[in-house]
């Protein structure tokens, strides 16, 4: 098969395809023919070394999946050989196959594609999980979205739109604020504007927002912080800015607001059946077209490297997924 391993800590867009042995199943295990993989800045930090975790080296990247189980390990079904599924793989997504324990992996709804779904657990459980479960976001509220334009921000309009909420899409660049508009945010603000919280005050008649979904962290977060009405909740998500902002807790105070810890992986490895229901939840809305997970564009895998780098370099808009065989 052939694989993008990464043998180094380092750059990216380092990374090359390999030719390596096709997997066999252990009892427990499908080997899945993967059709597309999703990629995210977690999976950059990863090649790199600097995520918080580091993988041992070597390892194929890549943390979600979708494809066609072709061949099942001892005690598991045979029925399953040609079933279309999505799972979590910790690693070697970027890969035409991936061993996969039978459990780890869920049936696609009939009109999902494979990208869609490639790109979909990660980025949408935790909008799920953070928005109703964390922030327990009402119809009728108003969320501000940062990094809204990335797969993880992309993931939270979508699911806001289908809590019935008002979205505020915080993200850079034009591009970056038409795509997030496209997918349904119903206002944008440019957070690279120093100025930005007079735009939002001016949009929002100073009413504030309920929530906060925060995946990007630096200096955009005490901002955003203060954007607050009373009773909101500030949800931390994630830190692509690259700095852990410091808040001053008198903030807390002042705004009668929360700020709440958003932990979907750490959540799923304390409890692995606590995802059941959300993932179901969230694939009912994918059939009753609630939600939209389309990623915004597939690459081959020759080009995997460089989407990675694309992702630390804040140039990437969307949710990337790569496509086997393009
Ligand atoms: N808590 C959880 O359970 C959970 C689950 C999954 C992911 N995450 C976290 O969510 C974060 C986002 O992941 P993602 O896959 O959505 O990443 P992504 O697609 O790269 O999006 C991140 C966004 O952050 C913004 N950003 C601001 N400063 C940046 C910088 N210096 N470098 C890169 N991006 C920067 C960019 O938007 P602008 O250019 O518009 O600013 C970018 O679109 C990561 O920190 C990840 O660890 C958390």
């Amino acid at each position: 098969m052939r694989a993008t391993r990464c043998v180094n800590y380092g750059e990216p867009s380092a990374l090359k395809v390999e030719t390596m042995e096709d997997p066999v199943p252990a009892p427990g295990q499908v080997v899945l023919s993967v059709e597309a993989a999703g990629l995210g800045y977690v999976d950059a930090l990863l090649v790199q070394g600097t995520y918080q975790v580091k993988m041992p080296l070597p390892f194929i990247p890549g943390s979600e999946v979708a494809g066609i189980i072709e061949a099942v390990g001892e005690g598991v079904s045979g029925d399953l050989i040609g079933e279309r599924v999505m799972a979590l793989s910790p690693r070697g997504a970027l890969a035409e196959k991936v061993l996969l324990p039978v459990e780890a992996c869920t049936t696609l709804p009939d009109d999902m594609s494979m990208e869609a779904a490639a790109g979909f657990l990660i980025s949408y459980c935790t909008a799920l999980y953070g928005l109703e479960t964390c922030g327990k976001l009402q119809p009728g509220e108003h969320v501000l979205v940062l990094g809204a334009a990335g797969g993880v921000g992309m993931a939270a309009i979508d699911v806001a739109k289908a809590m019935d909420a008002t979205v505020i899409a915080a993200a850079s660049t034009p591009d970056k604020r038409d795509a997030a508009k496209a997918h349904g945010a119903d206002m944008v603000v440019d957070y690279s504007d120093t100025n930005w919280r007079k735009s939002l005050d001016a949009m929002l008649e100073k009413r504030g927002v309920n929530v906060v979904y925060d995946p990007v962290g630096g200096a955009f977060s005490e901002t955003a912080f203060r954007c607050l009405a009373p009773g909101g909740r500030h949800l931390v998500v994630g830190f692509a800015a690259g700095e852990i902002p410091k808040l001053p807790l008198n903030l807390a105070l002042l705004k009668r607001s929360s700020l709440v810890g958003v932990d979907w992986g750490g959540e799923l490895r304390a409890d692995p059946g606590f995802n059941g229901p959300l993932l179901h939840k969230l694939c009912d809305w994918v059939v009753d077209g609630k939600i939209h997970p389309e990623p915004t564009a597939s690459f081959p895998l020759e080009e995997a490297g460089d989407v990675l780098q694309r992702l630390l370099t804040r140039k990437m808009v969307g949710k990337p997924v790569i496509r086997m065989g393009a």
